[in-house]
């Protein structure tokens, strides 16, 4: 597997990260066993991943925990998350008591004395302000300490599909790593978010590369005609209503919807990780597999920009 470096933090990471939350879980969401979802991540450390994303409201952190266990600590990377306290709480000492035994708990499902990447999870626009003057200073303690290493947040892609929070958060220098939505249907991001996030040479996680619409052809087709309807899509654009995206289809082109998806998020600027949840291993690789191909042709791309340029609303999922 690719390797590369995550931005500002150094940190020497594959290209696929594998991401225990999502519509999988693991598997979990549809029934997988605790060793079956142990296995899916054994398979990933044996594809090279050497990045896991999990987060409290998963409920992944302790199956990590356990398929980590016996592995060396310096062989893989780890990022959870912390959701917000409820926000119309704010009594400052039960907030803070909230963040230490958040971290506490995720330490011990994690079986490690530090984690990489702690990210305030699900961040709205409207809560930022109070993400980044108090909790991130309150995060920031927990660096001191060494239980934590690199303070990250993560957007509500799927209520804030245009990037409100991040387009904050990308201008603060308290972030070490973003986790931002991006697909070949909104790539809004690569305008909005990248060049800033660039710029201070932030660690990019990449979610959403593969949503329930871009699994298969018929989810995607019925995603642009609505495109179409709602005007986000110009149908001057597409070859045939039948087949709209035939051209990324073409065997020299990508091997599959999800195969041109994950190139199409592996080779933006900014060398990000790009997350891919699974519960079943043949999916997992046939991913570390199209995230270790080359780009999509040039010609490809442009016509993806073409076609999706102008979509801001759509998450695909
Ligand atoms: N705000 C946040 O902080 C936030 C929000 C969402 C996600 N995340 C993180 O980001 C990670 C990635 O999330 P995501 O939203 O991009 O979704 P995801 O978790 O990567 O889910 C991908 C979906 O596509 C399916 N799939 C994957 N590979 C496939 C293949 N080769 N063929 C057919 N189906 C395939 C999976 O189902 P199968 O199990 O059947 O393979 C899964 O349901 C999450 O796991 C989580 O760690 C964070």
């Amino acid at each position: 597997m690719n390797r590369r470096i995550l931005g500002r933090t150094q940190l020497e990471t594959s290209v696929m990260g594998l991401g225990c939350g999502g519509n999988s879980r693991l598997g979990q969401a549809y029934g997988n066993s605790e060793s079956d979802s142990i296995r899916v991540v054994r398979t990933a450390l044996d594809e090279g991943i050497n990045f896991i994303d999990t987060a409290p409201t998963y409920g992944t952190e302790g199956i990590v925990g356990k398929a980590l266990n016996g592995v060396n600590r310096d062989q893989y990377i780890l990022s959870t998350k912390v959701s917000l306290p409820n926000p119309s709480r704010l009594g400052r000492w039960k907030d803070k008591r909230y963040f230490e035994k958040n971290l506490h708990q995720s330490l011990k499902h994690l079986k490690t004395d530090s984690i990489d990447i702690y990210n305030l999870h699900c961040v709205a626009a409207s809560h930022y302000a109070l993400a980044h003057d108090t909790y991130a200073e309150w995060l920031m303690k927990f660096q001191d300490q060494g239980k934590i290493r690199f303070l990250g947040i993560t957007e509500v892609f799927g209520n804030d599909p245009t990037h409100e929070m991040l387009k904050l958060a990308v201008r603060d220098s308290v972030w070490d790593v973003i986790m931002v939505g991006l697909n070949i249907v909104n790539q809004s991001a690569l305008r909005t978010i990248f060049p800033a996030a660039l710029d201070k040479n932030l660690g990019i996680q990449i979610m959403f590369a593969v949503r329930k619409a871009l699994v298969n052809q018929g989810g995607l087709k019925a995603l642009i005609a609505n495109l179409i309807e709602i005007g986000e899509v110009d149908p001057a654009e597409i070859e045939s209503a039948e087949d709209p995206i035939g051209f990324l289809l073409r065997p020299e082109v990508a091997e599959s919807l999800t195969d041109a998806a994950y190139r199409f998020c592996a080779h933006v600027s900014g060398s990000p990780i790009v997350l891919s949840g699974t519960g079943n291993p043949e999916h997992l690789r046939s991913n570390a597999a199209s995230l270790n191909r080359p780009p999509l042709p040039n010609h490809v791309l442009a016509r993806l920009k073409s076609i999706f340029g102008r979509v801001e609303r759509a998450t695909c999922n």
